[in-house]
């Protein structure tokens, strides 16, 4: 790829591009095999590469909680099938990264070597590599709609609490119809829309259980 080429990234509220590729788990289907599931699908640069590694070892450690979320995870290098086969084992054999060792990587990790996936996905990024892709991560809701999407240079491991916290926002603004404040956590306040008229405001700021600061900023508990 040329260093200023053009490249097309998916966007948020599109449809996921579709492919089907060969991963350590067999062949997918993708979206259309996640239906139902929200997906992270991320990209890292290198197999046998040390933040990768420690990335790799934290995603599945914490595969119950995306689980609970009933979300499920999908890896992808531009590296070949024996090569992810060979680094997932010597991490699960080898490799101790802060308390976590014998990590065995149960999710699929999709081989890309012809970069059709990575390039579909805006994940080669030639300014930061043309032979890598960079640490992309795409939030897919069960009906295949991209929802959010994070990109990280290749030096950068990922925050895998913020991946899990935006994931939980996500649903509950799908749950509740309410948007998430800044640095939101689960249990917090949640912001309420909006009004769109001016009888609208006047009507919420009476509501009970409704925090009206001014017009524009009110804030609620969900159930618990
Ligand atoms: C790493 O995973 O350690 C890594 C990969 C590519 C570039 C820099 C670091």
């Amino acid at each position: 790829m040329e260093e200023n080429q053009i490249i097309t990234l998916p966007r948020i509220g599109e449809k996921a591009p579709e492919f089907q590729a060969v991963t350590t788990q067999g062949s997918i289907n993708f979206p259309a095999d996640y239906k139902g599931n929200w997906v992270i699908l991320f990209s890292h640069p290198a197999d046998f590469t040390p933040v990768c590694t420690s990335e790799f070892m934290t995603f599945a450690t914490l595969e119950p909680k995306f689980e609970k979320a009933n979300c499920k995870l999908v890896g992808l290098s531009v590296d070949g099938l024996y090569s992810h086969i060979a680094w997932l084992r010597t991490i699960k054999e080898k490799i101790q990264y802060k308390g976590m060792k014998d990590v065995e990587v149960n999710f699929p990790l999709i081989e890309d070597i012809t970069m059709e996936v990575a390039k579909k996905y805006g994940m080669i990024q030639p300014g930061e590599s043309n032979t890598k892709a960079v640490r992309a991560v795409f939030f897919i809701d069960p009906k295949g709609i991209i929802r959010a999407m994070i990109y990280y240079p290749l030096t950068t491991g990922r925050n895998m609490d913020e991946i899990l916290r935006l994931i939980d926002a996500l649903q509950t603004t799908d749950k509740h119809g309410v948007a998430t404040p800044a640095n939101w956590r689960p249990g917090d306040q949640v912001i309420v829309p909006p009004p769109k008229t001016v009888e609208a405001a006047a009507e919420r700021a009476q509501m009970p259980g409704i925090e009206c600061t001014d017009w524009y900023f009110a804030k609620r508990d969900l159930p618990k």
